[in-house]
């Protein structure tokens, strides 16, 4: 019976060295985004199209993040870390992008939808 006694020797060791936690340097804090949704909206020409936009944690911070667009936009339903917004009325064909916009401290993020207008009408 040496090789199950040889095993409990060596079994110890073994273990801590698995669940010994790998310390390194504390780990920054996951940087701050901002994101909307969908990616890309799709609206008929002169109909409307909602967009979510929201944010990462911010200690302190209780607002959702803005939409700007340049045709303008309603404010939703929204809450401390999300807020939809709706493009009402496309009437341009080609518009600039949606741009969604946050601010924690001294980080800012923004991410953006891009709008695609099509003709219902064929
Ligand atoms: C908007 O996005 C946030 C975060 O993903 C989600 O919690 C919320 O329910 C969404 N709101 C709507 C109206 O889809
Ligand atoms: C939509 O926009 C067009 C062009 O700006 C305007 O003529 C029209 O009155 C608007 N319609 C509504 C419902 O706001
Ligand atoms: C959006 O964020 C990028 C960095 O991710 C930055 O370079 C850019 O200036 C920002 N744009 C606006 C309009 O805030």
């Amino acid at each position: 019976m040496a090789a199950p006694q040889a095993a409990t020797k060596l079994l110890p060791p073994l273990l801590l060295a698995l669940a010994a936690p790998v310390r390194g340097p504390p780990a920054p804090s996951a940087a701050f985004w901002v994101r909307s949704w969908p990616r890309v909206a799709v609206v008929p020409f002169g109909g409307s199209v909602p967009i979510n936009c929201s944010r990462g944690f911010c200690p302190g911070l209780a607002v959702p993040p803005e939409l700007s667009w340049a045709l303008g936009s309603a404010a939703g339903p929204g809450g401390r870390r999300w807020r939809t917004f709706v493009l009402t009325n496309v009437t341009q064909w080609e518009p600039e992008p949606a741009l969604c916009r946050a601010r924690c401290g001294d980080s800012s993020a923004n991410s953006s939808t891009a709008v695609i207008v099509y003709s219902e009408w064929g």
